[in-house]
């Protein structure tokens, strides 16, 4: 298949983009580079520097005639979509949306994207299933719900075939550990370079820490499958802030506290997902551990860390 990947030049979508193009598939990338890198796209793919939002699109699907879309372009600070709620929807609810609507107009067979676990739960029930009631509480939330219902929307009405996933903390190699997400990425940057890693309130909070390669694998497995619906992708397990800081601290041979801060207004206290709908549809669960995941993202950031003082 052609399949174009949005988002193919970030942490994630330059990890599914490889996997996409191993599994003999044909993969064009469309970048704005706001907070992507163009070395992170891979050698095989085609980059087309251009925002989801921009007509130049209708261009793009004409010239690349995409079979799919792997939709992982977004703006994902969820303090600039309190901020800035406007320009949070023009990216996240807008620019999904010319998307599916080229995807209507171009008879693309398959839409999947990259939803959120995380930010539109609330806290009723522990861990979420994909049957309690949404409730995000940030624009960026209600942003990616919008976009999982206007889906749903093109489903009933034009037949397009989607599948959203839902991501818990998705962590690994090439997360920009200099944005307000990616807590993993962001204390193995301070870790490594000596700068004091500062945990916002008690550091009891607790979040569903789902390693990136098993991310990867259930965009491979939504790819091939007809199945339409939302889907939980994490772990079902809960981790509080302090252990993440004491593994990440060890492996990074750190032994000096981190710094306290004041507790984030409104920040949820305890996050994890039930995952067991992708179990039973897919096949699809995790098979990366914590300490596993961590050590592989702790040793990318420390060959990073040599290239760049070389
Ligand atoms: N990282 C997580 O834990 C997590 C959790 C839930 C959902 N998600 C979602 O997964 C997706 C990928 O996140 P990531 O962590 O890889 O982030 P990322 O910032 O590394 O990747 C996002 C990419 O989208 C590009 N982009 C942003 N706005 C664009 C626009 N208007 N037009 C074209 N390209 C644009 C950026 O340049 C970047 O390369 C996002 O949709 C995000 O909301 C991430």
């Amino acid at each position: 298949m052609k399949i174009l990947v949005t988002g193919g030049a970030g942490f994630m979508g330059s990890h599914v983009a490889e996997r996409l193009l191993r599994d003999g598939h044909r993969v064009a990338v469309v970048d704005n580079l706001s907070t992507g890198f163009a070395e992170n796209v891979p050698p095989d793919a085609t980059l087309c520097r251009a925002d989801i939002r921009d007509e130049y699109m209708t261009e793009v699907f004409e010239r690349e005639r995409p079979d799919a879309v792997c939709h992982h372009a977004a703006q994902l600070d969820v303090r600039v979509s309190m901020i800035d709620p406007l320009f949070d929807a023009d990216v996240n609810i807008r620019g999904s949306l010319r998307l599916m609507d080229l995807c209507v107009r171009h008879g693309v067979r398959k839409f999947v994207f990259a939803s959120t676990g995380g930010a539109i739960y609330g806290e009723d029930r522990i861990p979420a299933s994909e049957k309690d009631m949404p409730r995000p509480v940030s624009g960026y939330g209600v942003a990616k719900l919008s976009v999982e219902q206007y889906l749903h929307c093109f489903h009933v009405n034009y037949g397009l075939v989607y599948t959203a996933l839902r991501y818990a903390n998705v962590y690994g190699p090439r997360q920009n550990a200099h944005g307000e997400a990616g807590v993993v990425a962001i204390f193995c940057d301070r870790l490594l370079t000596g700068t004091p890693a500062t945990l916002y309130g008690d550091g009891g909070q607790t979040r569903d820490f789902v390693y990136v390669s098993d991310v990867v694998e259930a965009n491979a497995l939504a790819m091939n499958s007809d199945v339409v619906g939302s889907f939980n992708i994490g772990t079902g397990r809960e981790t509080d802030i302090n252990r993440l800081y004491g593994i990440l601290a060890e492996l990074a041979g750190v032994v000096d506290p981190p710094c306290y801060g004041p507790a984030k207004p409104g920040e949820q206290r305890r996050s994890v997902l039930d995952c067991t709908l992708a179990r039973e549809t897919f096949g699809w669960s995790p098979q990366v551990s914590l300490d596993a995941g961590l050590e592989k993202t702790m040793t990318f950031f420390r060959d990073r860390e040599k290239e760049t003082r070389k």
